[in-house]
């Protein structure tokens, strides 16, 4: 077993820097598509045997040092009860967004071992097949309160804001439901074999610091600190966290994933030496040429050296239009340049 990538997020000494991808299993991948094609994707999702080829793709195509469970940060929110489709053009759906009271007592806190055993199983036969670690993952709760509030994506998260700042208590009681969903999701993932777990804060860099501290980081320490008995790494990424990355410090993560709009230097220099780092590439730069890409490789690399552990990352999910030969260049510069 590679273990490289458990020991960076824990700030144990590293023969060289394990890299993955956000979203390294998708769309620029061929392979993908050609699976993708013969089913939808929330079929891909719920059968075991394609979701778990579609997580061993990058891994034997790119050579990164972690799996990450293919599935999405949506699926838990369909065993609370609410309606999901994946639109071609709008992206994810939810119908009957939550509003009200009657809506958020109507939703469900879902038991993982029923109601979201093909996740469970599909960790069962990655750990089979595996010589890397696999991630588990969990929208965090302020990020999964968004799509449940909004229907959807959104702009300016208007429908949240409002019920934050107008419905206070109602806003805590849905936070608290979708809490307790992610903390047995996420121990059930650890049960069933997952060796890390990541947390995506998609959305949470939209608020205005004052309110990520009020509204979203108490539910996010509360997870953390349900999850540290079992002894695994937890990283959470928060996209867009400059303004943040104070209060992010206090969420008892042992790996802090960092965007691209921020220098890695300086972030770790805020961090200090209590959490390790993952990051954290412009996604885009994946489309420069292979030098240039490579020189920004080596900058992210000498900057995060002061770090108590880095693992490489983008600093958000691969593009679906990636040649998937530039995401294969960058795992080689990432091992070359860093000692391997
Ligand atoms: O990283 C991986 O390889 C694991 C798989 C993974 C997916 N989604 C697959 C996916 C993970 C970890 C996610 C997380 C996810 N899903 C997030 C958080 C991370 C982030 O990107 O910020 C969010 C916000 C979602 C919600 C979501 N899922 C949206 C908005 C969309 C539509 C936009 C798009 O890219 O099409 C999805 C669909 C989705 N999730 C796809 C994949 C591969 C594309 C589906 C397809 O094949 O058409």
């Amino acid at each position: 077993m590679n273990d490289v990538f458990l020991k960076a997020c824990r700030g144990e000494e590293v023969p060289y820097t394990p890299v993955w991808l956000m979203r390294q299993a998708g769309r620029y991948m061929k392979e993908y598509q050609d699976v993708r094609s013969q089913v939808d994707f929330l079929t891909l999702c719920k059968t075991p045997e394609l979701a778990a080829k579609v997580t061993l793709q990058p891994v034997d195509i790119l050579g990164v040092d972690a799996a990450i469970l293919f599935s999405d940060i949506l699926i838990p929110i369909e065993a609370m009860g609410m309606r999901l489709e994946f639109s071609e053009s709008k992206g994810p759906l939810l119908s009957e967004p939550i509003r009200n009271r009657t809506l958020v007592d109507r939703l469900t806190v879902p038991v993982p071992e029923d109601d979201l055993d093909f996740v469970l199983e599909t960790i069962r036969i990655l750990r089979r097949k595996l010589s890397v670690p696999l991630i588990g993952f969990s929208g965090a709760p302020f990020t999964l309160a968004t799509y449940m509030i909004e229907g959807g994506s959104s702009k300016n998260f208007l429908n949240t804001k409002r019920m934050m700042f107008e419905k206070p208590t109602l806003f805590n009681d849905l936070m608290e439901k979708i809490t307790h969903t992610v903390i047995l999701y996420l121990s059930a993932q650890i049960n069933a074999g997952a060796q890390a777990v990541q947390l995506f804060d998609t959305w949470a860099g939209m608020l205005a610091p004052q309110d990520y501290r009020e509204f979203a980081l108490p539910y996010v320490k509360k997870t953390i600190a349900k999850l540290k008995k079992h002894g695994v790494p937890v990283i959470y990424f928060v996209n867009d966290c400059a303004g943040i990355l104070m209060d992010i410090k206090k969420s008892g993560a042992d790996v802090i994933g960092i965007d691209w709009r921020v220098d890695i230097g300086e972030a770790v220099k805020k961090i200090g030496k209590k959490c390790a780092v993952q990051g954290n590439l412009d996604p885009c730069a994946l489309f420069l040429s292979e030098d240039r890409l490579r020189e920004r490789v080596e900058d992210i690399l000498q900057k995060a050296k002061s770090a108590k552990g880095h693992v490489f990352n983008l600093g958000h999910g691969v593009l679906p239009d990636t040649p998937v030969e530039a995401a294969r260049a960058l795992v080689k510069a990432v091992h070359e340049l860093s000692g391997e």
